[in-house]
């Protein structure tokens, strides 16, 4: 099993701990957003891969996969392309950013998010698609179109689609649920290259009464039912009360992690876990005062509970792997 984290490169160049902590316990990584393109042409034709190249290099350095991720996500449109979408060269530019940011890292980057976040039942379209930037550019067919761009570009990386909102039982989390195996239905339909699903899995304690792991046995067979895997790409857990004793949040995090991953980790169907960060210190539900205690290692780089769940988690799936 790949165990991995979202990373960035100025605390790669930072904090050395940083830097030996993901060098020790990853397998992967995904860069947090320094492949989006907002951050790569920050201005029209103007493009800028130093952050992402230095994570290449700490990849390289420690013999990590890249995780690329997002190619198409509507809160990653640079604001000058938010208008260059709509007219007639607008494909051409999602295209170019593409194939620069594919093309850059070779066989470095086996994986990809192209489309990320394309679900929004509360839109109100019959297809449960968010009424994007990119739909209202390209029409509900962007995501394949980017897919199949995607394969021309990197014929051998493993292309998803990533989403969020999809761990609790909850009608709302339910629209998004069946929003979504309805575009992968649809999409296997039309033969659209695709390797499987990206579940971001960013838990939350206020809303841990509504997780069933029934619910969500049953939403992993029907992606693995499509022949689709399935990646834990950004987990992590958000508090619901920062006033409690460490013990007890630490513990109510790790039993989010360990109900959730023991219920994810049975479906063969899913591959790897990746963390959204690995220590509290970086993590991006920190406010200006307040640290979110919700990732595998505290704000000195100690292993915390939560850590101790995914690797019984995760030696437990390996042993099931093994009979
Ligand atoms: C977040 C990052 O953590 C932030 O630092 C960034 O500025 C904005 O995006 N879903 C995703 C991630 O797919 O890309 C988001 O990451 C978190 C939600």
């Amino acid at each position: 099993m790949l165990f991995g984290t979202s990373v960035w490169s100025r605390h790669l160049a930072d904090d050395r701990d940083y830097w030996k902590a993901i060098a020790r316990q990853c397998g992967q990584v995904t860069p947090e957003a320094e492949f989006n393109w907002a951050l790569v042409e920050p201005a029209r034709d103007r493009f800028d891969f130093s952050g992402a190249d230095a994570i290449a290099r700490f990849a390289r350095a420690t013999s990590k996969n890249i995780h690329g991720h997002s190619l198409l996500w509507h809160l990653a449109i640079p604001p000058w392309a938010k208008e260059a979408m709509a007219t007639r060269e607008g494909w051409w530019l999602v295209r170019r950013y593409m194939e620069r940011t594919m093309r850059r890292y070779g066989n470095k980057v086996p994986s990809w998010d192209v489309v990320n976040e394309p679900i929004e039942p509360k839109d109100g379209r019959a297809d449960g698609l968010r009424q994007s930037p990119y739909v209202s550019a390209f029409g509900p067919d962007y995501i394949e179109r980017a897919l199949t761009a995607a394969r021309e570009i990197a014929p051998n990386a493993a292309l998803f689609v990533n989403e969020y909102g999809l761990e609790y039982d909850t009608p709302e989390e339910d629209a998004r649920r069946r929003a979504l195996l309805k575009l992968l239905e649809r999409l296997k339909a039309r033969g659209v290259p695709l390797a499987g699903v990206g579940v971001q899995a960013h838990l939350d304690l206020a809303k841990q009464d509504h997780f069933r792991a029934d619910v969500l046995t049953r939403f992993f067979n029907e992606i693995g039912a499509l022949g689709l895997q399935i990646r834990i790409s950004e987990l992590d857990v958000k508090e619901a009360d920062p006033h409690q004793s460490v013990a007890r949040r630490d513990k109510a995090v790790a039993d989010a992690t360990q109900r959730y991953l023991e219920a994810a980790l049975a479906n063969r169907a899913v591959g790897s876990v990746s963390c959204w960060g690995i220590t509290d210190r970086y993590s991006w539900l920190n406010q200006p005062y307040s640290t979110n205690c919700g990732l595998p290692l505290d704000n000195g780089y100690r292993p915390k509970p939560m850590f101790a769940a995914i690797r019984a988690t995760l030696r437990q799936r390996a042993r099931m792997t093994r009979s």
